[in-house]
Order: structure tokens, then sequence, then C-alpha cells
């Protein structure tokens, strides 16, 4: 039996995580024994608990709770914490996802106990390291041992930064797994009623937002000129914005918030305005975005899924560390151009953007992928293989 901790610690992590489990407990359940830890780094319903119940992920053997803290009180507390865990359950993997801060720690702990450290959506490199994100994903793949990509763009960049090509598989996008398997539970359960009322009171063509990356929001100065925008677009779509908790945060400080519309008010017509919702859970969300004419957005993941599902992205970012979006999905980069930003939306809006694919993989079955070559006999790498 090879025994596995596979480690989730913050939102984007948990629908990466979930085909992955699956897949292991259904398939190879007699060659490994998969072990949840949830770090705790998001820890409000709508961050995190949510995502369990609707994902159909079991509850985590072990939850960290290490909550929020700056950068490094946030990392240490996972690896304070996660050590001991790894010393008690003696893992022959763990398998972390992503970019963010339980990836790392969870790592470096892995790694320093002479643990095979496995990274599921490695080689991503947006070039930008004043970016948390980009840190996070160099140092963690300093120290893997078997890398799974989700685009070609991925494997070149191991291999160029050295990584043995024996250890790096391009499987596709676990994400894009997660979010074929969520339809189908939408389309038989359906979204929340709240969600169902509010969405049949919108026109055929609206806009979806989502915002929360520090250099976005943080600073007044970046987080002016794209409420000015947003203020501006939604007077022609209505523009739904479920808020992430740090961006609700500053929205609040920098007094931002005049004009947005929230959802109790919605006894007036939905024609237009910016109408503010707290974050939602995956389902909710996935029943609005995946029928908006276009989404608006800073984040990773919502890039990959508007792609797989050919809905026009703007992405409020000057770099992706996701370029298959941009070459053969529907995604294009805005940076902090907010003339370019309302002109694309009004492009949309007259049905003009560029054709858009699939990319390579794609196509649900990453998971399996992963668990084949998680399961073959010799996988379990001696440690410090390429130290
Ligand atoms: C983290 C990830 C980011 C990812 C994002 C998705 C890192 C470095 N960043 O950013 O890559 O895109 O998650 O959501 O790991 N907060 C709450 N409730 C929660 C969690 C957070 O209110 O459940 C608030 C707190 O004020 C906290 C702030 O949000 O200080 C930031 O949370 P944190 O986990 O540090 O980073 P995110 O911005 O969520």
């Amino acid at each position: 039996m090879i025994k596995i901790i596979l480690v989730a610690g913050a939102r984007p992590n948990f629908m990466k995580i979930a085909p992955v489990l699956r897949v292991l407990r259904q398939d190879y359940p007699d060659r490994i024994a998969p072990l949840l830890v949830h770090t705790g780094q998001h820890y409000d319903r709508n961050m995190s608990g949510s995502f369990f119940d609707e994902l159909d992920i079991p509850r985590p053997d072990y939850n960290l709770e290490v909550g929020s803290g700056s950068h490094a009180q946030q990392t240490a507390a996972i690896m304070v914490r996660f050590e001991e865990v790894c010393i008690q359950e003696k893992p022959d993997m763990v398998l972390v996802v992503g970019d963010v801060n339980s990836t790392i720690a969870a790592g470096l702990v892995a790694k320093k106990l002479g643990i095979c450290l496995v990274h599921v959506e490695a080689g991503l490199r947006s070039g930008d390291r004043t970016m948390p994100e980009e840190i996070n994903r160099l140092a963690t793949d300093a120290i893997t041992d078997i890398f799974f990509t989700t685009e070609k763009h991925g494997t070149d960049n191991l291999l160029r930064e050295g990584k043995p090509s024996e250890a790096v598989h391009f499987v596709g996008h676990v994400m894009i797994d997660n979010l074929f398997y969520q339809l189908e539970i939408l389309s038989k359960n359906g979204p929340s009623p709240e969600m169902k009322r509010f969405k049949a009171g919108l026109p055929r063509q609206y806009a979806c937002l989502t915002l929360h990356r520090p250099s976005n929001v943080d600073r007044r100065k970046d987080l002016e000129p794209i409420v000015q925008a947003l203020q501006d677009i939604s007077q022609k779509i209505p523009v739904v914005f479920p808020c992430h908790p740090r961006t609700r945060a500053r929205l609040e400080e920098f007094g931002l918030m005049s004009g947005m519309r929230e959802p109790k008010d919605l006894s007036m017509p939905l024609e237009k305005g910016l109408i503010l919702f707290p974050p939602l859970g995956y389902d909710d969300f996935l029943y609005l975005w995946k029928d908006a004419a276009q989404v608006l957005t800073d984040s990773g993941g919502l890039q990959e899924e508007t792609t797989a599902l050919r809905i026009p992205c703007l992405t409020l970012r000057e770099n992706t560390e996701r370029p298959v979006t941009l070459e053969a999905g529907s995604n294009m980069l805005i940076g902090r151009d907010m003339d370019l930003l309302r002109k694309k939306v009004e492009s949309i809006l007259a049905g003009e953007f560029k054709p858009s694919g699939v990319p390579e993989l794609w196509d649900g079955h990453a998971s399996q992928r992963i668990a084949q070559v998680l399961s073959a006999p010799e996988v379990v790498l001696p440690t410090s293989r390429y130290a």
C-alpha cells in the first residue's frame, strides 16, 4: 500500500483535490491509501466548508486550523502543524496542488522529512516575482519529485529549469475534471433556490466578475480605477460580483462601495448595475458564470474554467502563468488598461471576440492519468533524487 497525504487549504485547492481523491478511492483501494489534510488557510463557510459538501470531498482526516496571518505566520503555522501529522502518519508521499501558501508550506515539510513530494499543476510561471503565488510555484517545484502539468508550457518550463523528464507528466487539468463532474451534478440537482430566482431575473446578457489579487485590491490607487471602469460597464450590462473577503474589506476601507447593490436590494430590475454577493459556493457560482456573456477576473482558475467552456474571459492582470488560455482559449489579458477593458466588454457585447478552442487533454480525465502514475509499482522515488 502507498500512503499518500493530500493537502488542501485555500478555495482554489478544493476543486483540484476533489477529483484526485475520488479516483484514488474508487479505482485504487488496494494500492493507495489516501489521507486528506485541510490546513485551514481558508475557514469561512463560503470560502471552505461549503466546498467540502458540494464537491463531494470527505471530511478531512486532519484540520490544521491555521487561519489568516501574514505570509510568514501562515506558512510557519502550517509547517509546524503539518510536520506533526507527517511524523505521526509516516506517508510515502505528500501531494500538493496549485500555488497557495499551503502548497509550499506542506511541500517544505514533506521534503525535509524525506517524503516523496508530488505537485499537481506544476511548472506554471508568470515570470512576475512580485506575485506571492509565483514564489510558491518556483519554491515548490524546486523540491518536487513528481510533477504533473496542465499544459505543455508547464512541462517546457520544468525541463528548462533542469528537472528530469521522466519525473514530469503532462496529464491535463484536474480542475477541468472537477468542472465537468460538477456540471453534471448541477444539471441533476440545480442550484440553490435563491440563485435560481436571482438568475431568472437577469437579462440574457450579463457579466460575472471576481477580483481578489493583492496587486488589484490592496491599494486605493489600483482599486479605484478598476471600480470606476466597472461602474461604467455595469451601466451597459449587469455585472454580478461575488466578492472575496479581502476585497470587501478594502472596498469598505476606501469608501468605494457607493452604487453597488446587494442581493437584498434586488427588488429593483436587474437590467444594469454592479451586484455584490458574498463569496458563493462552487455550484451557485458555476450556475451563474456558465451562462454569462463574459467573465471579468483576476483569478487563475477562472481563466481556465472559462476556456474549457469557451466563455469570453477578460483578465485583469498584466501576465498569466496559464498561456494556453490565451493561445488556444477564450482568455485575453487586459492588464491595467481600463479603456481597453471598456472597449473589449463592448466588442463582446457586439458579438465580436477571438475564436477559441479547448486545450489538449482538458478532457475530464487528468485525475485518472495522475492515479495511474502514482499507483505504478516503481513510483516511490528515492529521496533527494536530484538534490
Ligand atoms: C489565497 C491564495 C491565492 C488564491 C486565493 C483564492 C496565497 C498566497 N494566496 O489568497 O493564490 O487565489 O487564496 O481565494 O496562498 N479571509 C477571510 N476568510 C477566509 C479566508 C481569508 O475572511 O476564509 C480574509 C482574511 O482577511 C485574510 C484575507 O482574506 O487575511 C486573505 O486570505 P489569505 O488566505 O491570506 O489569502 P487570499 O487572498 O485568500
